[in-house]
């Protein structure tokens, strides 16, 4: 396998990244290009546009196709030699799919089975894969979340990316997957963001007069992460030689209420708007209203990449949103 330092964090040379012109993906493959040796490759379907376009980035190379097929993927994966994957492809709008569970059917976990399909039938080996999941395949706890906690997602997303940790695992079990890392995101904020209460709290405030009409009743409470401190993290979770497999909760420690976020928003917006909440508790069916995690046993190289609290991050994050939307 063909390694590279780059500050600190060794990067693997070679790398594909599925669903990479998303949020977190392009930011991830923005990261990874800045090491000049290291050549990735995007794949996406561009559901949200391409977070990649207008930046030239001579070792990426995106190609545009559909993550479900595995007869593409095979192609793309038999062509790359990678020594790492990671695999963020999902479907983002979890609200759509409550009307439209297909959305996560085909491109959450149809993606991730069809990766399987596609590393079994080329029998292409990756050495490291990353799989980004997702607190929602937890449900409802009432103490915190640990990695091993009972796990009852509550809605089509959560257990679509449940049964594609299950598919991974499984997979990870033969000599095709060299180290699956699963690695379950909380609330992800900051620049580029394609969807989330900070980027529709901001384009609704810029737009309102009087009232800034919020989802739920403004006390669900979660952790949210900077996309820069999650992506810093995601690299160092590929580049650590961990044996065997391993799955990690991650997110800073506090919370942040709806209500806090709101009130966030309204004071970067200079607007005085009046907070208009729903009378229930969460904002769409399925969601998770409350929760955090137990990060007792996040390696310490990960929990080191966290700086920022829920609050500090959001609040990063609302500030960036009103630059980009004062901007356009
Ligand atoms: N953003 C969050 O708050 C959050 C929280 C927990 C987990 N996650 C997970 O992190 C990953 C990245 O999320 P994100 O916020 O960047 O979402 P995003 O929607 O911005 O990015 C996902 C990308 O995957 C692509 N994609 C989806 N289906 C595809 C398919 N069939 N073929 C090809 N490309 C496809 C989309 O076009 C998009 O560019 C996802 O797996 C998501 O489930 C995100």
């Amino acid at each position: 396998m063909d390694e590279l330092d780059s500050g600190g964090l060794i990067f693997l040379k070679k790398a594909l990244v599925i669903g990479g012109a998303g949020f977190v993906g392009a930011s991830l493959v923005r990261r990874l290009a800045s090491a000049n040796d290291c050549q990735i490759t995007v794949v996406d379907k561009f559901i949200f546009g391409n977070g990649l376009a207008g930046i030239t980035l001579e070792n990426v190379q995106v190609v545009e196709g559909d993550a479900s097929d595995s007869l593409f993927l095979a192609d793309v994966l038999q062509r790359g030699g990678f020594d790492v994957v990671y695999h963020l492809a999902a479907n983002s709008d979890i609200r759509a799919s409550v009307n439209n569970p297909s959305i996560d059917v085909v491109n959450t976990f149809g993606t991730t089975f069809a990766l399987s399909l596609a590393l079994s039938e080329s029998e292409v080996r990756v050495p490291i894969l990353v799989f980004s999941s997702t607190s929602a395949i937890f449900g409802t706890h009432s103490q915190p979340i640990h990695a091993k906690s009972v796990k009852k997602p509550e809605s089509a997303y959560g257990w679509m990316k449940l049964a594609s940790e299950h598919a991974l695992a499984q997979l990870s079990q033969t000599a095709l997957i060299g180290s699956l890392r699963i690695i379950r995101f909380p609330n992800v904020t900051g620049a580029g963001q394609t969807h989330g209460v900070v980027k529709d709290l901001c384009a609704k405030a810029n737009a309102a007069s009087e009232e800034l009409p919020v989802l739920g009743d403004g006390r669900q409470s979660k952790p949210y992460v900077h996309v820069d401190e999650l992506v810093e993290a995601i690299l160092r979770f590929a580049s650590e030689s961990y044996s065997g497999s391993l799955e990690v909760n991650f997110a800073p420690s506090d919370q942040i209420r709806v209500r806090e976020i709101a009130e966030l928003v309204v004071s970067a917006s200079g607007r005085s708007l009046r907070l208009q909440f729903q009378d229930k508790a969460s904002g769409w069916p399925g969601d998770v209203a409350n929760y955090s995690y137990d990060l007792q046993n996040l390696p310490e190289q990960l929990s080191s990449a966290l700086t920022l609290s829920s609050r500090e991050a959001v609040a990063k994050s609302v500030a960036e949103e009103f630059a980009k939307l004062n901007a356009s």
